[in-house]
Formats: structure tokens, sequence, C-alpha cells
């Protein structure tokens, strides 16, 4: 693993795992291979800019030749895919992106992996191919009952990347992630949404009766978990990836209030998200066998995070201020208040 592919590098997860590795590792080199979408922006990736070990590549993972160019000219040895359109408010909105990028790029991605004989193909998957759990926690071997557009489309890639194991003998890796919170989250994601919005005492839309449980985990021990099982997992295997503790978006919510010393009658409870899943719980037992543990508990997680959003106002006023994102917030939020 010397020349990695870090596909999505310029969204939330990605760019903290392109600046986690730099940091860790002398000998890699990383291109980031990313179409630059709304939830893409150069500037979760300032920090390594003029980083000689990285070169920065715009476009399209459904491109078979735009990535191919890069594999040639980049000398890749190992794929990290975590471009996907990512959010499930939106998939119920326009579901086509998700498929065409979540499916069939991800099929584009697997060609190119297999005509270069790269060591690893690491797919970056997520909890919410589960569907959602009531009781008990999921385990990699569970049966896939995606219920949204955008987790059938990730449960579509994980699908693909195993055939091209069991049929071409393709090194497949899988991480199946819980929901990620920290540095250079887009702003339409719950906890940044919320944090920013508490800022400007504006109401937090809290969908439903607030009780859906997620498993909150900060985004670099997601990024040290990646690493982990590139390093030393299994190929074909799938690992399950959080802290395995769940936390209600009520506390969530009351929790960002509290950090920021605002009121909790900024939570405004508004209609639910159709198909909205209960609650995502993942076993984590098999990541713990290769010596990982997360590091943030929901607690720290929250704080370092709503810290960072106070910091660095700057980043997300410019996207919050911008067209495409009120446009966005008017579709999904006006008249929802109940
Ligand atoms: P994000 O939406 O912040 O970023 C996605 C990135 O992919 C953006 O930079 C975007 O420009 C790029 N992209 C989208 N379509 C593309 C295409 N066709 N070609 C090239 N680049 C494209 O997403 P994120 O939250 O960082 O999530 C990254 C990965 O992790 C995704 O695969 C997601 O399913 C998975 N995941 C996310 C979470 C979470 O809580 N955010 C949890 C588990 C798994
Ligand atoms: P989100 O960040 O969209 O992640 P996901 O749905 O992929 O888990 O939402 C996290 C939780 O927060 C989920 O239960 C839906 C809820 N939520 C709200 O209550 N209000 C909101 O405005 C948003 C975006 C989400």
């Amino acid at each position: 693993m010397k020349n990695l592919l870090v596909t999505g590098g310029a969204g939330f997860i990605g760019a903290n795992f392109v600046q986690y590795m730099l940091e860790r590792y002398a000998d890699l080199t990383i291109t980031v291979f990313d179409k630059l979408t709304y939830a893409g922006n150069p500037q979760n990736l300032a920090p390594v800019a003029d980083d000689p070990r990285y070169a920065f590549y715009q476009g399209d993972i459904c491109d078979a030749e735009a990535v191919d160019r890069a594999m040639q000219a980049r000398r890749i040895d190992t794929i990290v895919n975590f471009a996907a359109e990512t959010h499930v408010d939106r998939s119920l909105m326009e579901p086509g992106s998700f498929i065409q990028t979540d499916v069939y790029g991800t099929f584009v991605l697997l060609e190119a992996a297999k005509k270069y004989n790269v060591e690893r193909y690491h797919q970056i998957s997520t909890d919410e191919v589960y569907g959602e759990v009531m009781t008990g926690r999921s385990v990699e071997t569970d049966t896939l009952e995606p219920r949204s557009p955008y987790s059938a489309g990730k449960a579509g890639g994980d699908l693909l990347c195993l055939s091209y194991y069991t049929s071409f003998g393709l090194p497949i890796t899988i991480t199946r992630g819980s929901n990620n919170i920290g540095p250079y989250q887009y702003p339409e994601k719950v906890v940044p949404l919320f944090v920013t919005n508490a800022i400007d005492d504006k109401p937090l839309p809290l969908y439903g009766d607030g009780m859906q449980m997620r498993d909150y985990q900060y985004v670099l021990d997601h990024c040290a978990g990646i690493d982990v099982v590139l390093r030393h997992g299994q190929v074909g295997e799938i690992y399950n990836l959080g802290t395995g503790a769940e936390t209600p978006n009520i506390v969530m919510a009351k929790t960002i209030l509290n950090l920021l010393g605002k009121p909790d009658d900024l939570i405004q409870p508004v209609t639910d998200r159709p198909g909205h899943d209960r609650r995502y719980a993942l076993d984590v037992s098999k990541i713990r066998e290769l010596d990982w543990e997360s590091r943030y508990d929901f607690s720290a997680a929250i704080e370092a995070t709503v810290k960072w959003y106070v910091d660095n106002q700057a980043w997300w006023r410019r996207i919050k201020s911008g067209e495409a994102y009120q446009a966005y917030y008017s579709r999904n939020y006006a008249g929802r208040a109940v």
C-alpha cells in the first residue's frame, strides 16, 4: 500500500482520512479523485494542498476513462472508495444520482481495480444497509434490509464488491460505519445542522418524536478503523465500525444546546422523515479483534464537534449562505413544522 486513490476525498470523511493518513505515514502518496458535487469542497483539503505526496483529480467515478487516467498516471495500488451521494433526505427527493454513483460508480471502480490488479479495494459502507434494528445489534453476516434509496444503493455497492471477490478474487474489504460527526461535515446532516442553527439561535428541526437512535462516532475514530482494516483486515471480509452505543436524537439535540448555553425551546418538532429508520445498532466485536477501539465516546465526540463549528464559522457560513444550500433547506423543511 503505497499509492492510494481516495475517491470522494473532498467530502467530509474522505478529507479527514486524507489528512489522517498523510500525517501518519511518510511513505504514502494520496490521489484524491472527486467530482466536487455540492458536498465536495476543496477547502476541506486545504491543510494538505501543498504536500508533494498529494494530488487532486476532478472527475466522476462513473467516468471509466477519467478513472483509468488517474489509475495509470499515479500508479495506484490501493483504492479507498468514499465517493457517494450520502444524504437520506435527498435520496427521497431525487434518488437517480444515488443509484448512478453508489451502484454504477462502484462498478466502474471495481473494474479499474481488476484491470490494474490492485493490492486492495476498500469500500466505505454504512450501518444503514442492515435497515432499522429494533432489538439487538447487527453483525456482519446479517441479511441486508435497506429501506431508503440511499441505503439500497449502498447495499448494491457492497454486494458488487463481494461479487468481485468471489468471481475474480479481487482483494476487497468493506467497512460499515455508523453516523460520523466532526470537522468538515456538510451542514445538511443532523449534527452540523443543529450546531450551526443553534449558534444562530435558529430552530433545530427534530423529526418525529426524536426517539430515533444513532451510534454517533467521531470521524477520526472511523478513519483509524479504516486504516486498521487496510493494514490488518482479511480480504473478502466486512467489518462493522462504530462505538457500539446509541444515543436518541432528542438527547443529541439537548446536549448540543447545553454545550452552547442555548435554551431547549430551540428544538422544533417537525413532520417525520418518510420511512425513517428508528434505530441502527452495530456489534463491533469483529473489528475490536484487530485491536481497534473508538477513543471518543458520545460526550467527547459531540464536544469536539461543537467546538470545531464554533471555531470555524467561515467554513460553514460560506456554505449556508449559498443559494444551493438555501434552496435545499426550503425544499426539505418548508411547511414541515407541526
Ligand atoms: P459527503 O457527502 O460529505 O462527501 C461525498 C464526496 O463524494 C464529495 O466530496 C462528493 O463530491 C464526492 N462524490 C459524489 N459523487 C461523486 C462521483 N460520482 N464521483 C466522484 N466523486 C463523487 O460524504 P461523507 O459523509 O464523507 O461519506 C463518505 C462515505 O462514507 C460515503 O460512501 C458514505 O456512504 C459513507 N458513510 C458516511 C457516514 C456518515 O455519517 N457521514 C457513515 C457511514 C458511511
Ligand atoms: P442524518 O444526519 O440525516 O443521518 P442518517 O439519517 O443517515 O442517520 O440524520 C440523523 C438522525 O437525525 C436521523 O434519525 C434523522 C434525524 N434528523 C432530524 O431529526 N432532523 C433533521 O433535520 C435531520 C437532517 C435529521
